[in-house]
């Protein structure tokens, strides 16, 4: 939106109704904000994004903020719109309050580990943006809007640091605790898988699953690049689905079966070769996401057999559904070669 382009009405009510939230919202909106900024008077709407994700349309809007102890400031606000609002409030909630805990967790752990130096660089402060509003009527909640920050997918430095943010995100939000997975709640998963996976194989992947003590209090559940924003100072998880008892690797399978998603889909022109794929994200991504999050927390007495394979391969088949048929015949095809033939239990022979 620029200074010179015409305003309709429909906007100029839209920016009132924004500025109206903004100012009702002051003490909230700029609770972490550095500086001390007094209350907001008067606000500015200099940008509105949209996004539309499964679950509702995101409206990001960037304000000026004229503040009366420091002047104008920059800020905003996330306004949400949810299709099932009590659920989406309840689980941003939930993920800021799971990562406060998680912050005192990891002060702890802090105090009795020296930093390994592939994670040293990264930011100690992993978060979740507050809600600050919740308005029934329009079943739409607003969310602190941090300032600053990129998604991940879009962060431009090297790919092993994109990778290393990855793996240093999801341990931190995963924890230190030791606990079994509840194999049970992954049945549906494994039915669905019969129709394409020997049966023998998913018996095996059941006992690895049994056997496993990467069990967490929640995994994200959407844990993809745009989830994740990330900032000098600080990391934000945003947009959890947070489910319960499941498998720390689920989360990490899922952000890599994700970014295999976005790969296939954009290369689906140029042939793909599946063997050099699987090669580079068995020998590229895996290890530098292991890498930062091995480092958090020693996981090694975890798994005597990682089901990262697993996670990789069931989330690109359950992906498949969603693309048009010659995308989904290449996701199926690598997430049946991730099960069956298990490219990095045997990298990590
Ligand atoms: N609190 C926030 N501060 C700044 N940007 C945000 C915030 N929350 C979301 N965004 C931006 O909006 C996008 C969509 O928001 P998200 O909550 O993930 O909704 P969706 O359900 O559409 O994925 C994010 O990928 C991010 O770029
Ligand atoms: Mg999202």
């Amino acid at each position: 939106m620029s200074a010179n382009e015409p305003v309709s009405d429909k906007q100029k009510k839209i920016h009132e109704r924004v500025r109206s939230l903004i100012l009702q919202s002051s003490d909230k909106i700029t609770q972490n904000i550095q500086v001390s900024t007094g209350r907001i008077i008067n606000t500015r709407i200099k940008k509105i994004e949209s996004f539309k994700g499964a679950g509702g349309k995101t409206y990001v809007i960037e304000a000026a903020l004229s503040t009366s102890l420091a002047g104008e400031v920059d800020g905003g606000i996330v306004l949400k719109f949810a299709n099932d609002l009590d659920a989406e409030v309840d689980n941003a909630k939930k993920l800021a309050q799971l990562l406060t805990l998680r912050q005192a967790d990891w002060d702890h752990w802090k105090k009795n580990h020296e930093l390994g130096k592939r994670i040293k660089p990264f930011p100690d402060k992993v978060f979740a943006p507050d809600v600050i509003h919740v308005i029934p009527e329009v079943k739409a909640l607003i969310l602190e809007f941090l300032s600053g920050y990129i998604p991940l997918l879009q962060f431009s430095g090297k790919p092993a640091d994109r990778w290393g943010y990855a793996g240093y995100a999801l341990a931190r939000l995963h924890g230190s605790k030791r606990q079994k997975t509840d194999v049970q709640l992954y049945s549906p998963v494994f039915k669905f898988l019969k129709t394409c996976i020997d049966e023998k194989i998913l018996n095996y992947w059941i006992e690895v699953l049994e056997q496993s003590l990467g069990g967490v209090e929640f995994v994200h559940g959407d844990s993809h690049l745009s989830n994740l924003l990330i900032s000098p100072m600080k990391i934000a998880w945003i947009d959890a689905i947070l489910l319960p008892k499941l498998d720390r690797m689920d989360d990490v399978g899922y952000i890599l079966s994700h970014a295999i998603q976005e790969y296939v889909a954009d290369n689906i022109g140029i042939s793909i070769d599946d063997s050099k794929l699987i090669y580079s994200i068995t020998h590229s991504w895996v290890p530098l996401i292991l890498t930062t999050y091995k480092q958090t927390y020693d996981i090694s007495q975890i798994y005597s057999r990682l089901p990262l394979d697993f996670f990789i391969g069931s989330h690109l088949i359950i992906r498949a559904e969603l693309w048009e048929k010659d995308i989904a015949a290449v996701l199926t095809r690598l997430g049946e070669n991730f099960i069956n033939e298990m490219p990095i239990s045997k990298m990590l022979e």
